[in-house]
């Protein structure tokens, strides 16, 4: 082991304008999608806390007020719930408000993800730090970011989630050169949205990093790239050029819940599993496709 500081610090970026889930998310931050009966976003600060992160920072932007809601304490929802004798959603309700020390910083200007974790910077200060999107849904039996967290206290090095994916769909990510460095994977570069032909693997970023606290001086200089927005992908890949990065291909089942198909899987996933509504989905389920084939 090295030696290593202290990881308690995770950036959840949601200030994006959710344009592929239109028109569900003109109103509705796309973190606030809810899979089954939780949004998208308490599931990543769930899988954050079990990964032994509890200093939480969400970068906001307009019309995003609704998660600070979501987290904060509703003393009249409490009430009511308590005097109504619904003791399981109020433990329910009262715990999200609780279970993390969480800070807001607003993203002014939707200028991409790069400048949205760089907002994060006097936050962060001088310490390691995750990023964690929460539009990616990671299943998994050991957390995303505890996978991450595990390579980082072996080397101290930054540590991105990977997943492959197909060839046709390494346009919508960013994508790494790796090579194997003995037990580990070590990432060369990375391009943001690549098409096909210049796509240098098909292993893609997956919205779970540990970052060294060097990233900032990097964004700092970092101009806009792909899309005309300052991407983080390329302020990593500079960070590649001075330190070892490595990647972890997550042992998960993971779902980009940012888009229609990707959500709608999830719920199915998630749906069937429930213990109280997946036995009726899943007949529902069997009925509806014996019907249609
Ligand atoms: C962002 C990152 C990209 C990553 C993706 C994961 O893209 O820029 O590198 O692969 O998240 O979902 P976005 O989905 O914001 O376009």
């Amino acid at each position: 082991m090295v030696n290593v500081k202290r990881l308690c610090k995770i950036v959840f970026p949601a200030a994006g304008m959710g344009t592929r889930f239109l028109p569900a998310t003109k109103a509705i931050p796309k973190e606030m999608l809810t899979i089954v009966d939780k949004p998208l976003i308490q599931y990543g600060v769930e899988e954050a806390l079990a990964s032994g992160m509890d200093e939480v920072l969400i970068i906001t932007g307009r019309g995003k007020n609704a998660i600070e809601d979501h987290f904060d304490i509703s003393s009249e929802l409490e009430a009511n719930l308590l005097a109504a004798g619904k003791d399981e959603i109020f433990k329910k309700v009262s715990h999200i408000a609780r279970m993390a020390n969480i800070a807001y910083t607003r993203q002014k200007k939707a200028l991409g993800l790069g400048h949205a974790v760089l907002c994060a910077a006097p936050w962060v200060g001088d310490e390691a730090f995750g990023v964690s999107l929460a539009d990616e849904l990671i299943l998994a039996d050991e957390p995303a970011m505890q996978q991450l967290r595990a390579v980082y206290e072996a080397t101290g090095c930054s540590v991105i989630g990977l997943a492959e994916v197909p060839h046709t769909e390494v346009h919508k990510y960013g994508i790494v050169k790796a090579e194997q460095d003995g037990e580990r994977l070590r990432l060369l570069s990375m391009i943001e949205k690549p098409s096909p032909d210049y796509a240098p693997s098909n292993l893609a970023i997956v919205g779970r990093y540990i970052f060294t606290p060097r990233l900032f001086d990097h964004l700092k200089n970092t101009k806009a790239g792909v899309n005309s927005e300052i991407q983080l992908t390329d302020a990593i890949n500079q960070l590649a050029g001075e330190e070892h990065i490595y990647g972890v291909v997550l042992n998960a089942q993971r779902f980009d819940a940012g888009n229609p198909g990707g959500f709608l899987a999830a719920n199915a996933v998630l749906g069937l599993q429930h213990p109280e509504y997946g036995e009726n989905l899943r007949a529902l389920l069997a009925t509806q496709l014996a019907t249609s084939s």
